[in-house]
């Protein structure tokens, strides 16, 4: 109703506005047919008198001469007439002729040039403004054969000019004024009328199913987009908890059961061949698979990771496929070979001696060689080629992960151009002064816009990288949208930050804390009371394990009572160890575990355990729950999973989190005791604050932090992301679809 108020006002305004511009126009148009009117009067009234006044032009028929004038004032628009002389003499006048007129004041109009000869002479033609009104003057030659005798003035009154082009106007005025309102009431009934034929047939197809072949494609849509509203609204409204068969649903309503797949380096399962010819399956110690595995198991779909394990050939089938986990059989891990060259370039050279610390604040420097960056390429293809393998529709739904892969998003979009990539980067991303020492810095970013939705853990790493696109790409920022907008093609970035299964999964059948403390300490000879601190990493100098060990040491310098009591057991699992720094990380840690342990060890009792070794997760779940205290203490870290594992471990609420400000859990976990790794009085301090806390204080802490990653665990991360991809791609269908429909309307496509 509002918006037909709105059409009229502006309606009636634009044609009252085009009204006056007519009427203006209008009136000077009359104006100037009038004045050309009453000069030709003039010259027909002097043209019928010019017999008579030619005989009487002289001093002595003034009085013959006067009555001539007053016979030609006769006219009903003639004011008044007077007879000047050649040499602008009065001959005669009647009597209301203008005091303001002489003819001397005219002669000069009609005889410009006093010695011209009588030819030159002129008629003149003017609107004069007097005292009096607006009138018309016309001073018109006498000539009798060649002889000049002089000029006749004839003043028109031009009142009724005005008079008559202002009622014309007010005509136009009142027709324009009612055109106007007849037009908007006419033209408000047609659209209300037309909408409601228009909705009213939509109903009645919508309803009959629609028979026409020729609706089908827009109905599908339409069926589509409010069954997906309402769907969306129906989860919002549904709140609660993400669960697994919550994401399952979510899928397949908002992308119809659409089979995932995922692109990772990692796989979920490695298959290895011990030393008495045995196979065993490994969990590999990874964030990444941690956190999407429950994702696949509840999604299913295929996973491409590259297949490391030593079994792992023998496990697949032809393809390098296979279904896991073993047992359950819920998904499809298709495995890709390389070549130990390939390894070599892209695993341990570009990715993870180049964009690993480049990407992580932790003081290594990072390596990049023509070499691996061209081996980057080529695995990033032959990954791409597989995704295209993989997928059984022009516009799958690929979730490409982390570092390995920035390329590949680029490279399937050439692949399928209709796809739904969504890639999300498990590390931090440097700022731009950073990311421009990469000598491959454009094509990274490039590869990476391929991706429909670009995900990151944080806002700051979002911002960090729409700030490298700024600085190094032609590109432009939808800063409403959260977007990329480059080739004409939208890439959302945003932040998701990742998380964990809830409930973790080795909870089900998992001893007590009490049994778990008891069998940890009789592994380890520790004495029954002993206060037990935990690190889980792998051995990653940005884990800030050196810093952890420097922390342990100073804890137990400044606080001697806890010598003897406190043992602080660090599990290592070794990781890309034939890359140098890896090595010397692992070296120093030893060298900085044994001096601790020799400075503050006596007996059996040694204040570090050092367990370099992979553990299975029921091993690390069984520490978590005996641990009085967790240090993370990452240099630098995207999420970091492991303070997420040690809170959904421990649901007696009990144990205390220390935790790095510089990860990414730190911003959802402030009940931690949050700390600078580097400090270490103030790490020291947190750690004995942690072995000194009250039952109380611990439960109140640790039972925000379970429910903080209860609800915000891995299915809404990936929930999130997937009803995000859902719009995209319903956004992108209709705009193609509704584009198909008008170019075949408009005859442009057949
Ligand atoms: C980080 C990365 C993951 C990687 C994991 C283990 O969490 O983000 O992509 O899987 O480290 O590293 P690795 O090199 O053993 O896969």
């Amino acid at each position: 109703m509002r918006r037909a108020v709105r059409f009229v006002i502006a309606l009636v305004f634009g044609l009252g506005l085009l009204t006056w511009a007519g009427s203006v126009i209008v009136h000077g148009t009359t104006r100037e047919w009038f004045e050309k009117d009453v000069s030709l009067r003039a010259q027909l009234a002097v043209s019928g008198a010019r017999r008579g006044l030619v005989a009487n032009w002289d001093q002595q028929h003034v009085v013959e001469l006067a009555t001539l004038l007053s016979d030609i004032a006769h006219d009903e628009r003639i004011m008044a007439v007077a007879a000047c002389a050649a040499d602008s003499s009065l001959l005669a006048r009647t009597r209301d002729f203008p005091a303001e007129l002489s003819c001397a004041s005219m002669g000069i109009h009609v005889r410009p040039d006093p010695e011209a000869p009588a030819a030159a002479w002129q008629t003149w033609n003017s609107v004069v403004e007097l005292p009096g009104g607006t009138v018309h003057v016309s001073a018109i030659p006498l000539l009798e054969t060649e002889r000049p005798l002089g000029y006749l003035v004839l003043v028109h009154d031009l009142s009724f000019v005005e008079r008559r082009a202002e009622q014309t106007q007010r005509y136009l005025l009142l027709a324009f004024g009612f055109l106007a309102l007849a037009a908007s009431a006419i033209t408000v009934v047609a659209a209300r009328l037309s909408w409601r034929g228009w909705s009213n047939e939509l109903r009645r197809i919508l309803r009959s199913g629609g028979h026409r072949p020729e609706f089908q494609p827009i109905l599908r849509d339409v069926h589509e987009l409010v069954g997906r509203i309402a769907a969306e609204g129906d989860a919002e409204r549904e709140g609660g908890m993400w669960t697994p068969q919550r994401l399952k649903q979510t899928l397949n309503r908002h992308l119809h059961g659409e089979r995932v797949v995922v692109l990772a380096n990692r796989e979920p399962y490695v298959h290895q061949r011990a030393e008495d010819g045995r196979t065993s399956v490994m969990h590999p110690a990874s964030g990444l698979v941690t956190a999407l595995e429950p994702v696949m198991r509840a999604c299913s779909g295929t996973w491409i990771a590259h297949g490391s394990g030593s079994a792992d050939r023998e496990m697949a089938d032809r393809d390098g496929r296979l279904r896991v986990p073993p047992g359950e059989e819920s998904y499809v891990l298709r495995r890709v070979w390389l070549t130990p060259e390939e390894e070599q370039g892209y695993y341990y050279g570009f990715s993870n001696e180049g964009l690993w610390p480049l990407c992580h604040i932790a003081h290594v420097r990072p390596s990049f060689r023509s070499e691996d960056w061209k081996h980057y390429q080529a695995v990033n293809e032959k990954f791409a080629d597989a995704v295209c393998a993989e997928v059984d529709t022009d516009d799958p739904i690929v979730l490409v992960q982390d570092y390995h892969f920035a390329l590949a998003p680029g490279l399937i979009r050439q692949r399928l151009p209709r796809a739904t990539v969504i890639m999300f980067w498990h590390i931090p991303w440097p700022s731009s002064q950073r990311f421009g020492i990469c000598p491959w810095r454009e094509e990274l970013l490039e590869g990476m816009l391929g991706s429909s939705i670009l995900g990151f853990h944080t806002q700051a790493d979002c911002n960090n990288f729409v700030g490298c696109v700024e600085r190094f790409l032609e590109a432009r920022t939808d800063q409403e949208q959260h977007a990329i907008v480059q080739h004409g093609r939208s890439t959302l970035v945003r932040p998701y930050p990742i998380s964990l299964e809830w409930p973790a999964r080795w909870q089900q059948g998992a001893l007590t804390v009490e049994e778990c403390r008891a069998g940890v300490v009789g592994e380890l000879g520790l004495a029954p009371d002993a206060l037990i601190g935990l690190g889980v990493d792998r051995l990653d100098y940005t884990k800030g394990i050196e810093e952890r060990m420097l922390a342990v040491e100073r804890l137990l310098e400044r606080f001697p009572a806890l010598r003897g009591r406190f043992t602080f057991v660090q599990l290592a699992a070794p990781s890309r160890t034939i890359i140098e720094q890896y090595r010397q990380l692992n070296e120093r840690v030893e060298f900085v575990a044994a001096r601790i342990n020799e400075r503050f060890g006596k007996g059996a009792y040694r204040p570090v355990v050092l367990l370099r070794a992979h553990h299975e997760p029921p091993t690390v779940f069984r520490y978590y729950r005996a641990a009085h205290v967790c240090y993370v203490s990452s240099l630098h870290d995207g999420m970091n999973l492991v303070a997420k594992e040690f809170v959904s471990a421990r649901e007696d609420e009990q144990g205390v989190l220390v935790l790095s400000q510089f990860t990414g859990a730190a911003r959802e976990l402030p009940e931690a005791l949050i700390v600078n790794p580097y400090d270490l009085d103030e790490a020291s301090s947190a750690l004995v604050a942690a072995l000194n806390m009250s039952a109380e204080e611990q439960r109140d802490r640790m039972r925000a932090m379970r429910a903080m990653v209860a609800e915000f665990n891995v299915y809404r991360w990936a929930g999130r992301m997937l009803v995000d991809a859902s719009r995209l791609r319903s956004r992108d269908r209709l705009t193609g679809r509704l584009t198909d429909h008008l170019m075949v309307a408009a005859g442009l496509r057949p």
